[in-house]
């Protein structure tokens, strides 16, 4: 952590120490204020904006060794972006253009993928754009209109990216919208990771041929150690009446999250692509590898109450692998009610917004995809070769079948998609999604469109141990064609 940002946190522990004076919280007080400034979008480290002009976001990010304390005791040697875990925040606007220059001060190769923005190929980051230990590269892009939402970046070189991400390796995008539709309220942005540290503080990655190794190939890497925004069960603050809009995104390699607010209804109103139509009420939300979560938290508490953001008990495993422990519900913080009288809460509107729908009547060509274990149609990722082609302005509709007796989350880069169905049930509502969980045995059906940009893109099974092992494929996407 910068010796800056410290210093402005613990000044303001002090001041809001000073300020609750007797509290008997006072503790707990000063570890909350920290927390929200690392928590709420407008105070989190974010990436400097180099440029003057209107509508241009120029950053500069380094990936480079590092040594921080991840968790209590033995401090560990980590990848960092800027030197921070997690990554700094990239926050721009629909509309904007963006460049950043990236350096690899790693000694391995990388690469920076933003996972869901849709941008030319050569700012994809994908595994066709290797960065060399050294070397440089500048990812420009122009922000679509309509993209308002939660993103995230990653490293995504061939067979090393559950490695890189693990050490430390990912970040959080925030596109704003032109004119969002909710109420200005505080906004909170958690990313999930896990991990597991031996005692020395070092990584555990058991070799591929003893039992754990072969878990974790098979399962994908899971810990313990469950962090939010980089830390371990993390105190929030909200007062009684209030309703603060959270961001979620699921970094972790494996694990798939089973949100849940003890006592509260979270109303739902986004998801990878942003906010949906209409905001539904829900008990629970299932997070995927690589999916995001817009809800909103109703803060309807006694003030001086506390309540725990869990991870309920979710089955994705095939019987031979399963952790012994798999239904023990997973703490992942603490929603703390100040002591203040409750406040009126704001109203939401009951419509978001308007989703265009893509025009399944214009689709060329109905796609299969066979997801078994490590495979995709029964192949292994091969960089030399083309799965799927297409051009650019096309429609399809992709219907990806899970055969296996273990959840695939099914990730498309370059172009967000509209499910359709599952297991044949026509989906409810419009969202703009590019990750799909496809759990055991089930399957689903979206219609995509390929605006724009001709490329090669990845798909694939986004935990990260199974895409390292081959559980992916690429779609090639050409310049000409009869586009519409
Ligand atoms: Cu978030 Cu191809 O990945
Ligand atoms: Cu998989």
């Amino acid at each position: 952590m910068s010796s800056r940002l410290t210093v402005v946190v613990s000044m303001l522990a002090v001041c809001t120490a000073v300020t609750v004076g007797a509290s008997m919280r006072a503790d707990g007080d000063r570890a909350s204020a920290r927390d929200a400034l690392l928590d709420d979008p407008r105070t989190m480290p974010r990436l400097r904006n180099e440029s003057r002009a209107r509508g241009v976001v120029e950053v500069t990010l380094t990936a480079a060794p590092a040594t921080l304390s991840l968790a209590p005791g033995s401090p560990s040697a980590v990848y960092a972006y800027n030197g921070r875990v997690p990554g700094p925040l990239l926050e721009v606007s629909e509309g904007d253009s963006v460049i950043i220059h990236f350096r690899n001060a790693l000694p391995e190769e990388t690469t920076v993928h933003w996972h869901g923005l849709h941008l030319p190929f050569n700012a994809d980051g994908s595994p066709f754009q290797p960065v060399p230990p050294g070397g440089t590269h500048d990812y420009v892009f122009r922000v679509k209109p309509g993209a308002a939402g939660t993103y995230w970046y990653h490293p995504h070189p061939h067979h090393r990216t559950a490695g890189q991400v693990a050490r430390g390796l990912y970040g959080t995008i925030i596109v704003r919208a032109a004119k969002d539709p909710l109420p200005p309220m505080t906004e909170r942005l958690l990313i999930l990771s896990d991990n597991r540290l031996l005692p020395d503080g070092s990584f555990d990655f058991p070799a591929r041929q003893t039992d754990g190794g072969r878990a974790d190939a098979e399962n994908g890497r899971e810990g313990k150690l469950l962090f939010v925004n980089g830390r371990l069960m993390p105190t929030l603050e909200i007062r009684a009446g209030e309703i603060q809009r959270w961001r979620v995104i699921n970094a972790s390699a494996a694990r798939i999250y089973r949100l849940s607010l003890s006592g509260h209804k979270l109303l739902h109103v986004g998801t990878d692509g942003g906010l949906f139509e209409n905001p539904e009420e829900v008990d629970e939300i299932l997070l995927g590898n690589g999916e995001r979560a817009e809800f909103l938290v109703r803060g309807t508490g006694a003030p001086g109450t506390a309540v725990k953001l869990q991870s309920l008990p979710y089955d994705r495993y095939i019987p031979q692998t399963r952790p012994k422990d798999w239904q023990t519900p997973l703490d992942l913080l603490t929603l703390q009610y100040t002591d203040d009288r409750p406040v009126k809460p704001v109203s939401i509107p009951s419509k978001l917004r308007v989703i265009p729908a893509l025009d399944t009547t214009l689709a060329k060509e109905r796609r299969f995809i066979v997801m078994s274990q490590l495979l995709i149609n029964g192949k292994a990722m091969d960089m030399a070769r083309v799965d799927v082609t297409s051009s650019v302005g096309r429609t399809e509709i992709w219907e990806i079948e899970n055969v296996v007796g273990m959840d695939h989350p099914f990730h498309l880069h370059g172009f967000q998609f509209q499910l359709l169905s599952r297991n044949g049930v026509p989906e409810k509502d419009r969202r703009w999604k590019d990750v799909v969980l496809v759990p055991k045995h089930e399957t689903a059906r979206f219609v995509v469109r390929f605006d724009s940009y001709a490329g090669k893109w990845m798909f694939h099974c986004h935990i990260l141990d199974h895409e390292d092992q081959g559980m992916m494929g690429v779609l090639e996407v050409t310049p000409t064609g009869d586009a519409r």
